[in-house]
């Protein structure tokens, strides 16, 4: 029995067999994503871990990327957060920050189904971390990538990406695009087994792109025992939950200071007045 959940304009779900369709509808900004975006996010994920119909949880979005991360403009709302009276400027991020972003992993760490992205275009910030937790990636084309642009923007890992990324590309491919904010382009995506198949599709196909996916995914699931596909994620993900458990609470606690003391913000003011970008 599904229950009901709250809508969110950004971001549409609904069930198709076996899989529970989720898709980033915003792509006039990119898809960026705000903190009540992420959780609801985490909110579909948890819906879709309820559902004993349901085996493959499926991430689609639109556009021409994927998702462009934390919301600029939602950042500088919390700053001026008026509404609500914090004790302290801990108080005011452990809410606008800590919390979400705890959440959201979490929900992505434990999850039960099969996580597929359909990475349509690139993936920046918190929703490229979300997407190295994912079991499968497909691409549109070879012009995704994914960009952690935390050394620019006063940060540090967040997302479980202390565990991910140098699990899923090695320790020092990791360094070094963390440390001198490098994305990670297609080329070490696919030596490193991350892309499963490359569509080769234009990138103002997503739509089409998304439903050649389904198609194939339709197909390949056909004749499979389904609990067989979840008894062996259960398995493949004992070897690193532990890590992204402990990680998850490092992150979000050691970026807490980061926040109170300042300095993410006046990196995301400039990004958003364009006097910052990211080296791509
Ligand atoms: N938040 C809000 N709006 C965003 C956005 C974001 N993160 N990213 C893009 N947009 C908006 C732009 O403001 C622009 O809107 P207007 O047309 O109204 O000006 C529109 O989307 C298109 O963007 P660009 O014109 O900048 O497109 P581009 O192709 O020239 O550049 C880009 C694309 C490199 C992604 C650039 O937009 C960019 O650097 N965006 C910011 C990415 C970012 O740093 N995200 C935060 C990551 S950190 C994180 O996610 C961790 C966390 O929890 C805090």
């Amino acid at each position: 029995m599904l229950r009901e959940i709250r809508q969110n304009e950004k971001i549409s779900y609904h069930i198709e067999g076996p899989f529970f369709i989720i898709r980033l509808v915003k792509p006039d900004n990119l898809n960026a994503l705000e903190g009540e975006d992420y959780i609801y996010l985490g909110e579909l994920l948890e819906l879709a871990d309820k559902n004993s119909d349901v085996y493959f949880t499926i991430l689609q979005s639109t556009g021409r990327f994927f998702s462009s991360g934390a919301d600029f403009k939602g950042i500088a709302r919390a700053q001026m957060d008026d509404g609500v009276k914090y004790a302290s400027e801990t108080s005011k991020w452990l809410s606008n920050f800590v919390a979400r972003n705890v959440y959201v992993t979490d929900a992505f760490i434990k999850h039960s189904k099969v996580l597929v992205c359909c990475l349509n275009g690139p993936a920046i910030g918190l929703s490229a971390a979300l997407v190295a937790l994912c079991d499968i990636v497909y691409s549109i084309n070879d012009k995704v990538y994914l960009l952690y642009p935390f050394a620019n923007l006063g940060l540090i890992t967040e997302g479980g990406t202390s565990v991910s990324l140098p699990l899923k590309f090695g320790p020092n491919a990791t360094y070094e695009r963390l440390v001198f904010n490098k994305p990670f382009k297609y080329d070490i995506m696919c030596q490193n087994g991350f892309i499963s198949k490359n569509f080769r599709m234009p990138s103002s196909d997503a739509e089409a792109f998304n439903e050649e996916v389904l198609k194939e995914l339709r197909e390949k699931v056909e004749g499979l025992y389904l609990p067989s596909c979840l008894g062996m994620k259960k398995l493949l993900k004992a070897n690193h939950i532990d890590s992204f458990n402990k990680i998850n609470s490092l992150e979000v606690n050691g970026s807490l200071q980061y926040w109170v003391d300042g300095e993410p913000l006046r990196r995301f003011g400039q990004l958003s007045s364009k006097e910052r970008k990211h080296r791509l």
